[in-house]
């Protein structure tokens, strides 16, 4: 089942928009992707399980709480990996597993070319983070997200910043019941796609963008 939630703050706002601006040179929309990471990080891990830990300050003994849960952040290949950082850097321990998918440009079909999960201590307890900029045709998720149904996982957050309703009604779908849970977080509905497959007003190829190519 697809559960769905607009990221809403001030500066995934405004960083969104610099990444749409067409005169955002390489080296801005790396650093903008960058600075958003975080702060769609923090939206995402809210669902993190805390336990109680006992402490010492410098002045007394208190208690305090530590991060329960074992954490896997999945980039989709590749502009997926422009969220990363922040996913990482504010959570060190979580583990990262790649998944490599691009889309057909004629036929806009997944080309799945690469998958490495970890072995879980729990796959029904683990916390899972895909991440990726773009929901489109929403074929890229739904192709990465069948990996992971198919290796028993039952809950799973996708976090991407610009969603096209095509993308989203196909995400709906293709996880119609409770058996598997995804949790949507994305920055902006946008209107539609153009005959390309690409997100109007979107920002453009993500990856391309990213990475200069
Ligand atoms: C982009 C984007 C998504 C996909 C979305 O990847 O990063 O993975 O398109 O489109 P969809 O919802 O229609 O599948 P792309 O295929 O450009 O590959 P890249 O990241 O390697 O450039
Ligand atoms: N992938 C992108 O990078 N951009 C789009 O608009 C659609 C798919």
């Amino acid at each position: 089942m697809i559960d769905f939630a607009i990221v809403e703050h001030p500066l995934a706002s405004a960083y969104l928009t610099t990444l749409r601006d067409k005169n955002t040179k390489d080296r801005s929309f790396k650093s903008t992707l960058d600075k958003l990471s975080y702060l769609l990080a923090s939206f995402a891990y809210s669902n993190l399980r805390t336990k109680k830990i006992n402490i010492k300050t410098p002045l007394e003994a208190t208690k305090g709480e530590a991060i329960d849960d074992e954490v896997v952040i999945i980039p989709i290949l590749r502009a997926g990996l422009g969220l990363q950082n922040g996913f990482l850097n504010i959570y060190p321990d979580a583990m990262v597993s790649h998944v490599g998918i691009y889309r057909n440009e004629a036929t806009l079909e997944p080309v799945k070319y690469y998958f490495k999960f970890p072995k879980l201590k729990n796959k029904k307890t683990a916390k899972i983070y895909m991440i990726d900029p773009m929901i489109a045709t929403g074929g890229s998720s739904i192709a990465a997200l069948n990996l992971l149904k198919d290796r028993g996982i039952k809950e799973v957050t996708l976090v991407s910043i610009l969603t096209a309703p095509e993308g989203l009604d196909s995400l709906k779908k293709h996880f119609p019941d409770k058996s598997f849970n995804v949790k949507v977080y994305t920055i902006a509905i946008d209107r539609k796609l153009n005959t390309f497959g690409y997100i109007l007003p979107g920002l453009g190829d993500a990856g391309d963008r990213y990475f200069g190519t």
